[in-house]
């Protein structure tokens, strides 16, 4: 989920970006397009094998990408941008090693497990690649209170103006919403905030990784009680908020297992196997709601959530191992 290589963007990147955009809009291409060029499989397809004639496509297309980017004096541009797309994603797709499939082969739907799990009982789940739901895990922490649109603004008005803005060093994902930072979510209309009649639908995500904020939300919720205890847990929390669709299909390239906690609205998760283990893993889904925890090895199960119609969702989510 993390792309910390990202620079510092410079005033002028946003009309450069916006040139990108105009550009390959002008090709009818949309994200979901980029991210799908990126799989290396035809997600529609009904039968899950490789189409010629799709790849040649998807390969053509990111050609034309590369060649634009170019063009653009882009190379340049996109090693500037933050986090527009995360700009090394092909390379990880293209250089990934391929799944050892016995991961996933006998999965078909998520585990459930008990909220008073213990420690020990955790145990043989905590560095597996089984998608796990505790329900109700996190019902008793004060963040499924406090933790609300309202509170993350005000949080972020307290502190340097530079943290939420494009200058921040943390990850801002803006996924299908038209904002550019975090300075923007927080500066939407009430209407929109609320996903009112006529409104543009909005789901982001940021990274909070200034030691001032983390302070500041760890009062707000303990370490889960069922993590091995030897676990690092890194302060960096992302919060996901918003209405309908959330992530589009993608892998995580990170160093360690993710666990999500629910703190309001549901979330639907959508698991497909890798390509190569598509002969013997499943595609499985299942939903989330307040309180529950979700741990999924986001490295290996290629993955995208949505939101149920008319619900506001926050997801809290840290990395752990
Ligand atoms: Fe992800």
């Amino acid at each position: 989920m993390s792309s910390r290589n990202c620079s510092v963007t410079r005033k002028g990147t946003v009309a450069m970006l916006v040139d990108l955009h105009k550009h390959y809009l002008k090709l009818g291409l949309n994200y979901d397009e980029l991210t799908d060029a990126a799989l290396p499989v035809d997600q529609g397809s009904t039968t899950g094998k490789y189409n010629s004639l799709t790849v040649l496509t998807k390969i053509g297309f990111i050609c034309s990408l590369i060649a634009l980017i170019i063009d653009l004096g882009g190379l340049k541009l996109l090693l500037g941008i933050r986090c527009f797309v995360p700009h090394n994603y092909f390379t990880w797709e293209a250089t990934r090693p391929l799944s050892d499939c016995s991961f996933c082969s006998n999965v078909t739907q998520a585990i459930e497990l008990s909220n008073n799990i213990t420690r020990n009982e955790f145990e043989p789940y905590a560095y597996s690649s089984m998608p796990i739901v505790i329900r109700g895990a996190f019902l008793h922490w004060p963040a499924m209170e406090t933790f609300n649109y309202q509170y993350f603004k005000e949080l972020y008005a307290r502190m340097d103006p530079v943290y939420s803005s494009t200058e921040s060093e943390c990850q801002f994902l803006h996924f299908k919403s038209n904002f550019v930072a975090l300075k923007d979510v927080f500066n939407m209309s009430k209407s929109r905030v609320e996903n009112a009649k006529g409104e543009k639908s909005w789901y982001v995500g940021w990274e909070n990784c200034y030691a001032e904020v983390q302070q500041e939300l760890k009062k707000h919720f303990p370490i889960p009680h069922f993590l091995p205890e030897d676990a690092e847990i890194p302060n960096n929390a992302y919060v996901f908020m918003g209405y309908d669709e959330g992530a589009s299909l993608h892998l995580d390239f990170i160093n360690r297992l993710m666990w999500q906690a629910q703190l309001r609205g549901s979330k639907i998760w959508q698991l497909r196997p890798p390509p190569e283990c598509q002969n013997t893993c499943t595609p499985l889904s299942f939903e989330v709601h307040p309180g529950d925890a979700v741990l999924v090895d986001t490295r290996v199960w290629y993955h995208a959530t949505t939101i149920p119609e008319g619900q506001l969702s926050i997801s809290l989510h840290l990395v752990y191992g």
